[in-house]
């Protein structure tokens, strides 16, 4: 396996724009409406995630009250922003003070300009779910190229993101996705998994966040999300499961359509394989997924 790498991400972004929150649903089991009692972070929180055995995050969740903020770019400046990976900064889509958010994030920028060149820089437009639905689209992107205005030299990526649906894990996903060294050698493999059991879909998730790893698709749907979808369903399923001490090794859905299998595949994952062939056993693929083990593990 490969040596180990840690990367420092940072979490940024103004007091109560929803650091902690995402922080606590995506890497420690909480519930959207468990964060309404959330104080503010006080200085910084760190913690490490491990992902796939070979990538940990140190995720640095940064608190936003000003007077935090100030001291970050001043006596903390050093501490915070060298060795720096990734910086995830996180915007309020309503928010009472917009230029200042803006300052704050030039701020960021220009500190890991100094001291972390080559930094990935990812923005969420979050809490988009006190957006109407039929203005979103025109918010977002009107948040975005604001954003990419001031951000000059380095390259972003946006993302809308809330709590409330599944495109927090969508934005996590993908940023992992970009994070991890060898998702495209996972990918192919996944493609042969596929074939060989003539599957639809063949889907990784990482086990304790099931964040979407990887995944080959031989039909070509039109939900883009339908796997962070089908991640934020298993997932509170899990949580029940935690709660009435249940072990969750495997379950299988069928339905007139498509038989889905969700089992524990290797150490750090769970394997997910969708078949619409009337002619497929499920014991075979249930057979296939443990003899493959040990080559993805
Ligand atoms: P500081 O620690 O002060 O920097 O704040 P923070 O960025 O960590 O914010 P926190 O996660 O504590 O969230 C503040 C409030 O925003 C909480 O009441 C959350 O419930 C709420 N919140 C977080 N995400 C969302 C979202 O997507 N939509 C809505 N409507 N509220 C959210």
């Amino acid at each position: 396996q490969d040596s180990e790498k840690v990367q420092k991400v940072l979490l940024m972004g103004r007091a109560g724009s929803g650091k902690t929150s995402m922080r606590s649903i995506i890497f420690a089991n909480y519930l959207a409406r468990d964060t309404y009692r959330f104080t503010f972070t006080v200085d910084i929180n760190r913690s490490r995630v491990r992902f796939l055995g070979n990538l940990v995050l140190s995720l640095w969740d940064c608190g936003g009250q000003g007077l935090f903020m100030e001291q970050y770019f001043q006596s903390q400046k050093d501490q915070i922003f060298k060795n720096v990976e990734v910086l995830i900064y996180v915007f309020e889509v309503v928010s009472k003070e917009p230029d200042k958010d803006l300052e704050y994030y030039k701020n960021c920028l220009a500190a890991l300009e100094d001291l972390s060149q080559g930094a990935k820089i990812f923005c969420m437009i979050h809490k988009m779910d006190l957006i109407a639905d039929s203005m979103r689209d025109k918010v977002f992107e009107q948040k975005q190229q604001e954003i990419i205005d001031v951000s000059k030299d380095f390259d972003v990526t946006c993302f809308r993101t809330s709590i409330w649906d599944e495109t927090l894990y969508k934005a996590w996903s993908d940023i992992v996705n970009i994070l991890l060294p060898n998702v495209q050698d996972l990918k192919s493999s996944l493609k042969d998994f596929c074939d060989a059991n003539s599957a639809d879909d063949v889907v990784l998730f990482e086990k304790y966040t099931f964040l979407v790893i990887a995944n080959h698709d031989n039909i070509g749907h039109k939900d883009d999300h339908r796997f962070e979808k089908i991640s934020n369903i298993i997932k509170q399923f899990k949580l029940s499961c935690i709660k009435t001490n249940f072990q969750f090794e495997s379950m299988t859905f069928k339905n007139s359509y498509f038989t889905a299998f969700v089992e524990e595949f290797t150490s750090s994952t769970y394997i997910m394989v969708i078949s619409s062939d009337p002619d497929v056993e499920t014991e075979a693929i249930s057979f296939n997924i443990k003899a493959s083990r040990d080559y993805f593990e």
